[in-house]
């Protein structure tokens, strides 16, 4: 008991002397844990007398405090080297220029279909998809187009090494297949519109061997050619944001549509360049009829009770004359440089009731 002093000056000396927060609670251990010099002396106070241990207790009392006191102090000292070492180690230079995210772009051609869908959607059309190797009998004969029928010799068309059933198989030539699949498994009224791949043996600046379609079909009891019209005008206007567009039906010929109509445009070549909407020009945009009564009894619909329209258009044709794209292949090129041109932020969709038209991603 006589060298107390002897004692507090050397534990604060490890105390001050613990280079971290592991040496100080070593030292802690040794001078206060269960069996630490202090404590040891603690116990020894029960064989003492009353006033010896009272002197005694108070002094290691006070040795025991001043002890918990310094070893807080150092703690405090410690934890903030600590702060200050990790504020050092993980220094932010928040005037660093950031680093460039690559953002991608959506395609012209999924922003097309996504416009022509929204579009539909509104009128109460829903999607419908199909097979892209389809069999021949669904892309030609089921459609009124027999095998010695010449509208074959216009499609050319791809044949796959492949049969089903005795069948031939081909790449789709265009999406009515993909009517036919569907009043063979859905009861009139029906109203879909199929966006899809096509295929034909073909390539140049406006053509290109796979390329993408949007089909519609209407079928119901009093369906007519005024719905049509009135259909298509609307789709016309609201795609290119022209509420005034003229839209033109031109009478045509489709084997599995009777009366047939082709649907154009006004639009003007002023100076080589190309403007929708102005002018006495006239583009075609789509095909389009009354389905011919024959496609309804090779589904199984009852031709007597049901009509119908379809409507068939190029993708690709409608994003070059919305967006001024003017050669067809670059769209299969796969440049990231021409994506990022033509390509767009988010899909962002018109709509029949006159919101505003997609932005561009890049000016
Ligand atoms: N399938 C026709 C084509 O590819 C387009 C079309 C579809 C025409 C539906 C009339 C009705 O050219």
């Amino acid at each position: 008991m006589d060298n107390l002093d002897a004692l507090k000056s050397e534990i604060s000396d490890q105390v001050a002397a613990a280079a971290d927060l592991d040496a100080l609670e070593q030292a802690r251990i040794a001078a206060l844990g269960k069996k630490g010099r202090i404590t040891e002396m603690m116990k020894g106070l029960g064989q003492m007398s009353p006033d010896e241990r009272k002197t005694a207790g108070q002094a290691l009392n006070a040795l025991k405090s001043d002890i918990n006191a310094a070893i807080e102090a150092r703690k405090s000292e410690l934890e903030g080297a600590d702060i200050d070492a990790r504020l050092a180690a993980e220094r932010i230079d928040v005037t660093l220029p950031a680093r460039p995210e690559s953002t991608g772009a959506v395609h012209p051609i999924s922003q097309t279909v996504e416009e022509v869908i929204s579009i539909f959607g509104e009128m109460g059309f829903s999607v419908a998809e199909g097979p892209d190797m389809e069999e021949d009998w669904y892309n030609f004969t089921a459609l009124n187009i027999p095998p010695d029928h010449p509208a074959r010799q216009e499609h050319d068309t791809f044949y796959v090494n492949a049969e089903k059933d005795g069948q031939r198989m081909v790449l789709r030539t265009h999406t009515s297949p993909v009517q036919i699949r569907t009043m063979q498994v859905q009861k009139p009224p029906i109203r879909i519109i199929v966006p899809g791949r096509t295929y034909r043996c073909d390539h140049d600046a406006t053509h290109s061997p796979m390329f993408h379609q949007v089909e519609g079909l209407l079928i119901d009891e009093t369906t007519h050619m005024g719905h049509l019209k009135g259909c298509l005008n609307d789709f016309c206007r609201a795609f290119f944001g022209l509420g005034e567009l003229p839209v033109r039906f031109r009478p045509s010929y489709f084997p599995f549509t009777e009366p047939s109509a082709e649907v154009d445009i006004g639009c003007s070549f002023e100076g080589g360049t190309l403007k929708i909407g102005d002018g006495d020009d006239w583009l075609e945009i789509l095909g389009s009829g009354m389905v011919n009564p024959l496609v309804l009894e090779n589904c199984g619909i009852d031709s007597t009770k049901y009509q119908g329209f379809a409507f068939g258009m190029g993708i690709e044709r409608l994003a070059m004359l919305k967006y001024g794209i003017p050669d067809l292949r670059t769209f299969f090129d796969s440049d990231l440089r021409w994506l990022r041109h033509y390509g767009f932020a988010s899909l962002d969709v018109p709509s029949l009731v006159g919101r505003a038209s997609p932005t561009r991603n890049s000016p």
